[in-house]
């Protein structure tokens, strides 16, 4: 195995060098860590250098703006192949530290602290705020920081808003009052900048009991999804020894779901948090026949247990893997791209090192909405990933925020730990083309030649 894929890259770094020279934009540096990307898509470093940039979002006249935290937000404008020509700060505030959003119109632009999302009048030509205001406050809270910001294309009066749990199993993120682990949607017409977030007539609950949705998006019909960090360290208490058994290594399942209309919020979304989580592997859990995707409960009782949990938690649309900590997940824009894309920031506490890159699953619109390909468990495809997964712990690019640029066949993603934005260019890969490719299968490298002559030392 190890033979065949440095033979491959053998003969793409002697055959193929003019593809690897192309696939790379001026002025800009190597990357950071190794990569591979999907046959049929070449990717490159645009930037590097920044501070942990995180949220990521392309602007109505294709400037890409990158909220790099601790620093603010810088614009950068982009040459027809989507390299960078020229950067500039457009926000400097060090408590930014995550979302990021542009109103559809292109005149309005929002980021979040862990406290407050704030909103500016903004000029897409001149790449400048101003007139800032306070939208929503009071976020801060203990535990998860990033306050995602959504803002809707199709209900352009309205921003939807991610906060997440407290600690890793939060009792409050059930409380909907304590304005942790829910989404809420704002309509920013006629907002009450008094009101802090956990006003119920100033935001309406778009979902509850959502561990930390870090990522939000939109599809092409105007559905909010969203996806979802699940416990960490889980355990199943055993219903028939009360034995604790510890089950964490491939329990649970990360997940995304399908939250609905942001003009017309649905209260009673409930994603499961603290008491319900999602399978991955049943066969952990031996004293009950679940399968993946199914509700569990750590620690059953008579009041929250597994039967509770399958009848009154939402479920979800699709599973991931456990301890992958998927950050951004973005729907294809291009009229023919069905896709559904997600950066996963990877694992911390699992045996081996997994997660660290975007992936694509494939899906379809079908009722108003995305739905992936063969339902919960349509699987994934790497696009951009490192050559070496399973040795992160020793450093990685971790892919954080996503952003198609306006054509919907750039797509730019963020990696903070290596300060670096990556651009990934659909070449002859067909957007369709993900449906039969087992994300095992031969993979282009497209790296810059440094990198690709490191990766095979
Ligand atoms: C709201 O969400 C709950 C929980 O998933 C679901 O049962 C219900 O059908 C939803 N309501 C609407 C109007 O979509
Ligand atoms: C059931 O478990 C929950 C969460 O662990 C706990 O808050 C609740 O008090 C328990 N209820 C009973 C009846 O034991």
């Amino acid at each position: 195995m190890v033979i065949t894929s440095l033979r491959l890259s053998l003969f793409l770094l002697l055959g193929a060098s003019s593809a690897l020279a192309a696939a790379s934009c001026p002025g800009a540096p190597a990357p950071a860590y190794p990569l591979r990307v999907a046959s049929g898509w070449s990717a490159m470093p645009v930037l590097g250098s920044l501070t942990r940039p995180r949220g990521v979002a392309v602007d109505t006249k294709g400037n890409l703006l990158v909220l790099e935290r601790g620093k603010g937000i810088t614009a950068h404008t982009v040459d027809g192949a989507g390299c960078v020509e020229k950067s500039k700060v457009v926000v400097d505030d060090p408590n930014l530290n995550h979302g990021i959003a542009v109103h559809e119109s292109g005149k309005k632009l929002f980021a979040s602290t862990p406290d407050v999302a704030y909103e500016w009048d903004y000029d897409a030509g001149d790449m400048e705020v101003k007139n800032r205001k306070e939208l929503i406050t009071g976020m801060l809270g203990p535990g998860h920081n990033t306050r995602t910001l959504l803002a809707s294309r199709k209900h352009s009066d309205y921003l939807v808003v991610s906060v997440g749990s407290g600690s890793n199993i939060d009792d409050g993120a059930f409380v909907t009052s304590t304005g942790r682990a829910q989404i809420r949607s704002f309509n920013t017409k006629n907002i009450d900048t008094s009101a802090a977030f956990t006003d119920d007539n100033h935001g309406k609950i778009m979902a509850f009991g959502m561990r930390n949705s870090v990522g939000i998006a939109e599809d092409r019909e105007g559905t909010i999804h969203s996806v979802d960090n699940s416990v960490d360290d889980a355990y199943r208490v055993n219903v028939v020894t009360s034995q604790v058994v510890d089950i964490h290594q491939h329990n649970p399942a990360e997940k995304a779901y399908t939250l609905g209309d942001p003009s017309n919020a649905n209260a009673s979304f409930f994603g499961g948090a603290p008491y319900c989580y999602t399978v991955y592997n049943p066969a952990d859990i031996t004293d009950q026949s679940l399968k993946v995707g199914d509700y569990f409960a750590l620690q059953p009782n008579s009041t929250f247990n597994d039967a509770w949990c399958q009848t009154n938690a939402a479920p979800p649309a699709l599973v991931l893997p456990p301890h992958v900590a998927p950050l951004d997940m973005k729907f294809g824009t291009h009229k023919d791209d069905n896709n559904l894309y997600i950066g996963l920031h990877g694992s911390y506490n699992a045996d081996t090192t997994v997660g660290y890159k975007v992936i694509v699953v494939p899906g379809e619109y079908s009722g108003g909405r995305w739905v992936p390909a063969s339902g919960v468990q349509t699987p994934s495809t790497d696009l951009l990933a490192n050559q070496n997964e399973a040795n992160c712990g020793t450093g990685c690019f971790r892919p954080v925020g996503l952003a198609f640029g306006e054509d919907g066949e750039h797509l730019y993603v963020s990696s903070d730990t290596s300060g670096e934005v990556f651009l990934v260019k659909r070449g002859n890969g067909a957007f369709g083309g993900f449906k039969n490719h087992p994300s095992h299968s031969v993979l282009t490298l497209a790296v810059a030649l440094p990198a690709l002559v490191w990766a095979l030392l």
